[in-house]
């Protein structure tokens, strides 16, 4: 697959999420099997662009091209301004977000909100292709409601536009998440254009992935909830595309380090506290359906340091690989009961609490 010059490993994306696809996973994520990783939303209202968050959003350092960032908002001129901004700050492609229904999104008119009005898709579109030399992506949904599916005139306004790649979630805003998603309208949009199409919505495994692109002809899928802690789903979905068979689960040290990995780049990437606390829900997704998950979660919750989260994490795992070589999952009322002895674990969380003490004490001396 390819977007202007660049040309991609493999069809996989990471789809963006606010808050979960950050550097650290995005940079995982490729690192195990996704062919492209779309950055979180960057606002187009300039006078955030100074704030920490966007300035962490707009760090790309050490990751692997091609590098996207999605841009969102409803003003024209300034999501040219947001995506030059972008472009200065090494974005190699830039992509329109018109599929996220959050409520901070749609009250500005921004999101899935403008799938409404297709005059104004068609001015910010040419507006944002007319500002950067670098290709501009679109994300979007089905449209505003069942009543108004209008995927088709959004891919007619885009193609007019200069967008050269399309991604499409099969549903619509008033859908938010609910119900599962169609893959008729993406199937529609597909044969109605010659733009590269990435299917979206509810892909959870390597089947799942092959039948969506074998039903809707899409160039690719991209991936979103299913990769939360489970960012080796790229690589289990290339396998099966290529081989046709599965990868067996993965070894449950493998995981572990993976996992202790991505545990030291949150850190490094926003400081030790405030990535104890990011740390928490990657951790949680990772050992979700694990054996006795439910119990080690809350916990690992209560932890402040990453000191202690790591002794947890370790503590966890070394116990899920007594059990078994590979990663097995369980239905989420077994993980809840204590099939896996739980006082090594809580013994490592009161050995990672005196040692936090301790050190407290020491820096404080
Ligand atoms: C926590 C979360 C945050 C999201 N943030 C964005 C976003 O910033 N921009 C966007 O276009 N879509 C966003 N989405 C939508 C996803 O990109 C994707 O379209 C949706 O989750 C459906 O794919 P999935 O079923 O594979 O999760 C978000 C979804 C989730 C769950």
């Amino acid at each position: 697959m390819q977007i202007g010059n660049h040309i991609l490993r493999n069809n996989l994306f990471v789809a963006p999420m606010a808050g979960v696809t950050d550097r650290p996973f995005r940079q995982l994520c490729k690192r195990l099997g996704a062919g492209m990783a779309v950055s979180e939303m960057v606002a187009s209202n300039s006078l955030l662009w100074g704030s920490e968050k966007t300035r962490r959003r707009a760090n790309h350092e050490g990751e692997v091209d091609p590098i996207s960032v999605q841009i969102a908002g409803a003003d024209p001129q300034m999501m040219g301004d947001a995506a030059r901004f972008n472009v200065d700050h090494g974005a190699q492609i830039i992509d329109i977000n018109m599929g996220c229904p959050a409520k901070k999104v749609c009250n500005t008119h921004a999101g899935s909100a403008l799938l409404r009005d297709e005059v104004l898709v068609g001015r910010i579109l040419e507006s944002v292709v007319q500002a950067v030399s670098v290709p501009v992506t679109l994300k979007f949904r089905t449209g505003w409601d069942k009543e108004s599916r209008n995927a088709l005139t959004i891919t007619r306004i885009a193609e007019q536009s200069g967008i050269r790649l399309l991604s499409l979630h099969g549903r619509t805003r008033a859908c938010g998440y609910s119900g599962h998603a169609e893959y008729d309208t993406i199937r529609e949009v597909k044969r109605a254009t010659q733009l590269p199409v990435v299917a979206n919505g509810d892909i959870c495994s390597p089947q799942e992935a092959q039948h969506v692109l074998q039903y809707t002809g899409a160039d690719g899928v991209m991936i979103g909830r299913a990769a939360q802690g489970r960012p080796w789903i790229f690589r289990e979905i290339a396998h099966f595309l290529d081989t046709g068979e599965e990868l067996p689960p993965p070894l449950v040290t493998e995981i572990h380090q993976v996992l202790v990995e991505h545990l030291h780049s949150l850190y490094a990437f926003y400081g030790r506290d405030t990535g104890v606390r990011i740390a928490r829900k990657h951790i949680s997704w990772y050992t979700k359906g694990l054996a006795n998950s439910a119990s080690f979660r809350h916990m690992m919750n209560r932890l402040e340091s990453c000191e202690q989260q790591l002794a947890a994490v370790d503590a966890f795992f070394l116990q899920v690989g007594q059990q078994a070589l590979r990663l097995q999952y369980v239905s989420e009322e077994v993980s809840g009961e204590t099939s896996i002895a739980q006082a090594p674990v809580q013994a490592a969380l009161d050995q990672a609490a005196l040692d936090q003490a301790a050190l407290d004490q020491s820096i404080a001396a």
